[in-house]
């Protein structure tokens, strides 16, 4: 396989310049999904050309949709929308390659078409729960097949009519809450999803631009289907992703004298928490040029170097931050004091185990982190001794946030097993590099 092996840190001076980290990866998986089932076409500005969000749209590809890309870097698109009921049977197997947002909503998607089709997923996605949404579409009337009594991939899917639930989920899950909102989309009658504590809400606030009313509840969301949506009259332009910003965020807070703008950052209450986190153990970040992109907030995020205290997160921020606490605990690594963090065992069931892997690397750069079930004990050292390799496991995020680790470490890191970050941040050596961290790939 082409790079995958970093090389990185310590970095050699301070970090600076301005940039805009690619498009989100959560808005940019529901652009095309919703722009597949309207009616008409939707064009899309902004969206991120990672490996997870090409395999929705290859998905879709053979659904019988076709997209049309209006730019070499596939950051502009055009979706020639099939309508709810257009789709076609796929002639193979789907593959949602690393993706658990790709998986989990199809399966929402997929339930809801008069064919069978089966969707699978690479070694990692494998290995994901999937009886989180299983559960609710068979209640919906979808007869689902797979190993484990349906709770992993290969799964196939017998769609049809589908009866419109309430489901209340137990995990704070917008890939769960997505998946039963899209197959309500072709349920009869309401469908409602309580959760925990709010999760993402890209897709309540998406489906409006198609048409598709949502009403929010005290603890979850109502559907009431239209039956058909509409691609929108406007330019769908999907916010640069808060969690690729936040790497570099880290890495300003973490190196001597930096100071990075970074433009055009989603700034959704629902996934802001890594910024009320770091902010809180002391980071100096600044909000400037607050505006709107269709339904998102943005806003250019000013990130300086400062001391850094660990904190014990609120567990009511932990959703806002669930995919942010691998380059959390690298700041927390590097605070003084100690950072906790409980009630997190979801983290487990990500791209990897990044309460595990997170502690393993970490610790053997230098740092003082003590696994527990549902969370870390981290207490921090002024500075990591690196020069030592470690394993990032596939996991796009470990990869990048041990590349932020190196850039305070006495010598480098090597990463293994680091092309993942192909999954959601292609760009994100060169962009690092311009930004003046020290990251390379080895081959
Ligand atoms: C996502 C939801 C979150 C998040 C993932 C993207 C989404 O997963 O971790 O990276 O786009 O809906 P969960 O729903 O499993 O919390």
């Amino acid at each position: 396989m082409a790079e995958n092996t970093l090389i990185a840190g310590p970095a050699p001076g301070p970090l600076s310049g301005r940039l805009r980290p690619p498009g989100d990866k959560s808005i940019s998986h529901r652009a095309v999904m919703l722009g597949a089932l309207a009616q008409g076409d939707t064009e899309v500005t902004g969206f991120l050309a990672g490996e997870d969000n090409l395999a929705t749209a290859r998905i879709f590809g053979q659904l019988g949709v076709r997209i049309e890309w209006l730019n070499d870097e596939r950051t502009h698109l055009r979706i020639h929308g099939a309508g709810l009921y257009g789709l076609q049977a796929p002639d193979g197997v789907l593959d949602a390659g690393n993706a658990g947002t790709c998986a989990r909503l199809m399966l929402g998607i997929l339930a809801g078409q008069r064919f069978a089709s089966t969707i699978t997923g690479d070694d990692s996605l494998r290995r994901r729960p999937m009886g989180r949404v299983v559960r609710p579409l068979r209640r919906m009337g979808a007869r689902i097949t797979g190993p484990e009594d349906g709770n992993l991939l290969p799964l196939t899917v017998q769609g049809g009519r589908l009866a419109a639930i309430e489901h209340r989920s137990e995990v704070a899950s917008a890939q769960v809450k997505s998946c039963i909102l899209l197959a309500g989309l072709y349920a009869e009658g309401d469908t409602i999803v309580r959760e925990p504590r709010p999760s993402r809400d890209h897709t309540e606030r998406m489906l409006p631009l198609f048409g598709q009313p949502v009403s929010r509840l005290e603890d979850g969301v109502r559907l009431t289907p239209t039956g058909s949506l509409r691609a929108p009259d406007a330019v769908l332009a999907v916010p640069a992703d808060p969690s690729s910003a936040a790497f570099f965020a880290v890495a300003a807070a973490l190196v001597p004298g930096s100071e990075v703008r970074l433009s055009g950052i989603g700034v959704n209450p629902r996934r802001d928490g890594w910024r009320r986190i770091l902010s809180a153990m002391g980071g100096d970040l600044t909000l400037t040029g607050e505006a709107r992109v269709g339904e998102e907030p943005v806003a250019d995020i000013v990130a300086r170097n400062g001391e850094l205290t660990g904190v014990v997160v609120d567990e009511a921020d932990i959703p806002d931050a669930i995919d942010e606490f691998p380059v959390l605990f690298v700041a927390a690594a590097l605070a003084r004091g100690e950072f906790v963090l409980e009630g997190a065992r979801e983290l487990r069931v990500k791209e990897s185990d990044r309460i595990a892997v997170m502690a393993e690397a970490l610790n053997a750069v230098g740092a003082e982190v003590e696994e527990r079930e549902d969370g870390v004990r981290i207490r921090g050292v002024p500075e990591l001794a690196g020069g030592a390799e470690v394993d990032a496991r596939g996991d796009h995020r470990i990869a990048m946030a041990m590349a932020v680790a190196a850039q305070r470490a006495g010598r480098e890191i090597v990463i293994r097993n680091a092309a993942a970050i192909a999954t959601s941040f292609p760009d994100f050596v060169p962009m690092a590099r311009a930004l003046g961290m020290n990251v390379r790939w080895a081959d």
